[in-house]
């Protein structure tokens, strides 16, 4: 039999491209090809790229610029892009760096065997098509590898919210979900290979509405207590929400479902009535508070996670006072903060743009804010029991690390335990990333 040949693949972005790109591994698998850890001495290379700011997507070319050393080294060496910026720039990324031989957009992951035969053939291969079949039901999943405990699960891709920020709407392509049982198979199989842990992804996550074993419309919520009834899947997670889908059956499935983590990132973007209208979000600031009010209800302890744009066309200081207001009423143990980066192609390109020095001030202004609660929250876990999920043995002897059920990292001395394992802990002490803790006897 031939060697099987070595395939590299760097992961930019979000959670979907992490999932993604095992799928694009195992789908390699099947072409003879495993995966390897470095890129010095792969067959093949692929960047699995994001396209959702400026930056995210110059990565790629200084990241292209950096292999040529490794193409010189091996003519044979094919290199692909895949991901977001494949599917935004299509041939003009070859256009623009004649090394690539691949580019493949996030929607035809499965013809990526096909695509490979062709390249090594000696030609180019280009691929951005949102075909009619669904990749899912034609990627295989093949090794039957163990799995680390946490494992993602894409269960609704594309967004239909065009907010007139963004550009995953024309990467990722319109909303579709994928069927219940095909979801509910999938977490049965990485449970058996060691997972306790899945989180379910979507672009727009709580708009999942796939078909259900008899035909019905399965909601998100449904989705989850479906799982919740899988043996040895312990904790169930989704991301990323919009305010606008949190059904109230998901709501509810909070304070029911004793699986579904008390944790939610729900972005808001902008405090601002008259912002958020311009973004294209369709609801208020208070709209948002009075909704975060009602899942508080059903699950007190529930930690809050958001994304803010600063400098967002148009925004004035008292826009984004309305936004450190927001952040100051709802709390946030978690966020994600960026400074409004202009997309081509997108409504809010074509606005007054606020400058950059504005907008960068504004950030940092809002992380000081974002930071100080984060530590606030961190800080009042000490003396609390939590739940730790181990993921991974710690620096010091007997030391492990895992995720409590609020996805705070949790440090605990624990020689007998194994990743997987989960353990009551007592917080000893908040670090500046981290948390502390004991292990409390049974
Ligand atoms: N589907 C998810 C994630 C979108 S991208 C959602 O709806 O939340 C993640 C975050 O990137 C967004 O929530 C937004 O805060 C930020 N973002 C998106 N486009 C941006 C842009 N053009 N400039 C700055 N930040 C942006
Ligand atoms: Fe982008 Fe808005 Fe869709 Fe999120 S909801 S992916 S921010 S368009
Ligand atoms: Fe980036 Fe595409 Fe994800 S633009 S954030 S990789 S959906």
């Amino acid at each position: 039999m031939d060697q099987p040949r070595k395939l590299y693949i760097k992961t930019y972005g979000c959670q979907m491209n992490v999932y993604d790109s095992e799928r694009m591994a195992e789908a390699m698998g099947g072409a003879g090809y495993t995966e390897v850890q470095s890129p010095d001495d792969a067959d093949m290379i692929l960047l699995n790229t994001c396209h959702i700011r400026e930056k995210a997507a110059e990565k790629v070319y200084s990241e292209l610029g950096r292999l040529r050393d490794l193409k010189e080294a091996n003519p044979d060496l094919k290199i692909g892009v895949a991901g977001c910026v494949a599917q935004a720039e299509g041939a003009e990324i070859m256009r623009r760096q004649p090394l690539v031989d691949l580019v493949v957009g996030p929607q035809s992951y499965h013809r990526l065997p096909e695509m490979e035969a062709r390249v090594r053939q000696g030609g180019t291969a280009l691929d951005t098509d949102f075909p009619p079949e669904s990749k899912f039901d034609k990627l295989s999943r093949r090794p039957r590898a163990r799995r680390a405990p946490a494992a993602f699960l894409t269960v609704q891709e594309g967004c239909d919210k065009f907010c007139a920020f963004c550009v995953v709407p024309y990467t990722r392509g319109a909303e579709a979900s994928r069927p219940a049982a095909r979801i509910i198979d999938e977490a049965k199989d990485l449970v058996e290979r060691g997972v306790r842990e899945i989180t379910l992804l979507g672009q727009n996550v709580n708009a999942y509405h796939g078909a259900g074993p008899k035909g019905d419309d399965w909601t998100l919520a449904g989705l989850i207590h479906a799982l919740a009834e899988v043996d040895g899947l312990e904790r169930i997670r989704y991301t990323t929400s919009h305010p606008n889908d949190m059904a109230d059956d998901l709501i509810e499935a909070h304070a029911s479902c004793g699986k579904l983590m008390p944790y939610l990132h729900l972005p808001v973007q902008s405090g601002s009535d008259r912002i958020l209208k311009r973004m294209n979000r369709n609801h208020t600031s208070d709209a948002y508070i009075r909704l975060i009010e009602r899942i508080r209800a059903a699950r007190p302890d529930l930690m809050l996670s958001g994304d803010f744009i600063t400098g967002f066309p148009e925004e004035t200081e008292a826009d984004f006072q309305a936004t450190l207001d927001l952040i100051e009423e709802v709390r946030f143990g978690q966020a994600y903060s960026f400074r409004y980066s202009t997309r081509p192609g997108t409504p809010a390109a074509e606005r007054a743009q606020v400058s950059d020095a504005e907008a960068s001030e504004r950030l940092q202004r809002l992380q000081a804010l974002l930071t100080r609660q984060q530590r606030e929250i961190q800080q009042s876990m000490v003396g609390r029991e939590v739940e730790v999920l181990l993921e991974r043995a710690g620096r010091q002897p007997g030391q492990m690390v895992g995720k409590s059920q609020y996805l705070h990292a949790v440090h605990v001395t624990a020689p007998q335990a194994a990743p997987g394992d989960l353990l009551r802990v007592r917080i000893a002490a908040s670090a500046t990333n981290s948390l502390a803790g004991d292990m409390i006897a049974e």
